[in-house]
């Protein structure tokens, strides 16, 4: 790296809040599934950003649909109606079982709203006693303060004590652990998510939604599920809970969903969906954000919607996920390094015995983006759009890393 480059990102690092550890090198643009740095190093991106580049970078028609809505009008207040907002308010409701959509700008910001929600619809029907919200161990939903109180960090994180009162961590897949903390007259909402994401890529056990989703009927309490990482088209359904089967072979249907990440392929943008039931708790004056189903980002959604909607495109997606799987599976096999796979969809990790950074630093020099989950996991949440050729060339750098010394 000549010493103009590694000034610039010191200089910006160094002017910057110390939040992240930084990276080697300085990224320039994307396109497709492959990353491009300023030195013309070029990467396959199985990070994407953390499961957001849906459709990969520069996707020319996302490119063209955002270009197309800056020249006519990108901001207005949240009482507008525009052409784009429309369009995907319907594709949002129409594909999925949803009957109300809100807008927000970012994945804790969806969790802000659906726990208002379910905290203001337990206040009008079942008192100011019914506020406590139950969550989950290993569970992240975001780093504002009403997301960071139902993360299980915020045990670990007492320096921005006191939290929301009133959360309780049950156990994932264990469904005796909920029905001990669950009370009709307190409990205002179940947040769950489906495929568990920082925390260590665990998908729920379709029993076990299924037992939520009767133990939130029976006490008449709002199912709320955190698609933002697993959601829009990442479990090869536009939803991820289309993925989860009930015993009578339906999907199992949540009451509230947020999203964020994929919807927007790249440009900030997030969302809450939630049955007419629970979210007409939610009237003028409790919630708004001036951002908020800007035309710009709905555009942008419907754009992602559209594409995630074509012709066999979740098809696809079902495809690589179990090529991925399946590959990851065989290097188990035969190369005696990988401890453990897990996950779902384009969801995936494994662990190695080779301490997790340095496996993502070798992988990252090797040429695959990958991120971390969980204590010692490789995430690989490639963009929806990649294909044979790109999971063959992962696995192919996999391979070639997990031979190397450490
Ligand atoms: C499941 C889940 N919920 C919420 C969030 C928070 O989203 P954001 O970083 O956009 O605020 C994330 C981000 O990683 C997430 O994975």
């Amino acid at each position: 790296m000549t010493q103009d480059i590694q000034g610039i990102i010191d200089e910006t690092v160094e002017m910057n809040m110390k939040l992240y550890s930084p990276q080697a090198v300085m990224l320039e643009r994307g396109e497709g599934c492959y990353a491009y740095d300023t030195q013309g190093g070029k990467c396959l991106d199985f990070a994407a950003g953390i499961a957001v580049a849906s459709l990969g970078h520069a996707h020319p028609k996302l490119v063209k649909t955002i270009s197309d809505q800056a020249a006519k009008i990108m901001a207005c207040q949240g009482s507008y109606v525009t052409d784009a907002k429309h369009e995907a308010t319907k594709l949002l409701v129409d594909n999925g079982c949803f009957d109300e959509v809100y807008f927000s700008n970012s994945g804790t910001e969806s969790v802000e709203l659906a726990l208002k929600l379910a905290r203001k619809w337990s206040y009008d029907n079942k008192g100011p006693e019914c506020n406590e919200l139950i969550t989950f161990h290993n569970s992240f939903h975001g780093r504002t303060y009403g997301s960071a109180s139902v993360t299980e960090k915020r045990n670990s994180q007492p320096f921005f004590n006191p939290y929301l009162p009133g959360v309780h961590f049950a156990h994932f897949n264990d469904l005796a652990s909920v029905e001990a903390l669950v009370s009709k007259e307190k409990t205002a909402g179940i947040l769950i998510e489906p495929v568990q994401g920082e925390g260590g890529l665990t998908p729920a056990e379709d029993g076990f939604l299924q037992g939520l989703r009767a133990l939130c009927d029976r006490h008449d309490i709002p199912l709320i599920f955190d698609e933002i990482q697993c959601g829009a088209g990442r479990m090869g359904t536009l939803y991820a809970y289309q993925s989860f089967k009930g015993e009578n072979g339906q999907p199992i249907e949540p009451d509230v969903v947020c999203l964020a990440k994929g919807i927007g392929s790249g440009f900030p943008v997030g969302a809450v969906l939630a049955k007419k039931k629970f979210a007409s708790a939610m009237v003028p004056g409790t919630h708004g954000t001036t951002y908020g189903g800007n035309p710009l980002a709905c555009a942008v959604v419907a754009c992602v919607i559209n594409e995630l909607q074509s012709q066999g495109f979740l098809a696809n997606v079902q495809a690589m996920s179990s090529k991925l799987m399946d590959g990851l599976s065989a290097l188990q096999s035969s190369s005696n390094k990988i401890n453990r796979i897990t996950g779902k969809g384009l969801m995936v990790g494994f662990s190695t015995a080779v301490p997790i950074k340095d496996m993502i630093g070798a992988l990252r020099k090797n040429g695959l983006m990958t991120t971390q989950a969980g204590s010692d996991l490789v995430r690989l949440t490639p963009p929806l759009i990649a294909g044979e050729d790109e999971i063959k060339e992962a696995l192919s750098i996999i391979e070639t890393t997990l031979k190397q010394d450490f």
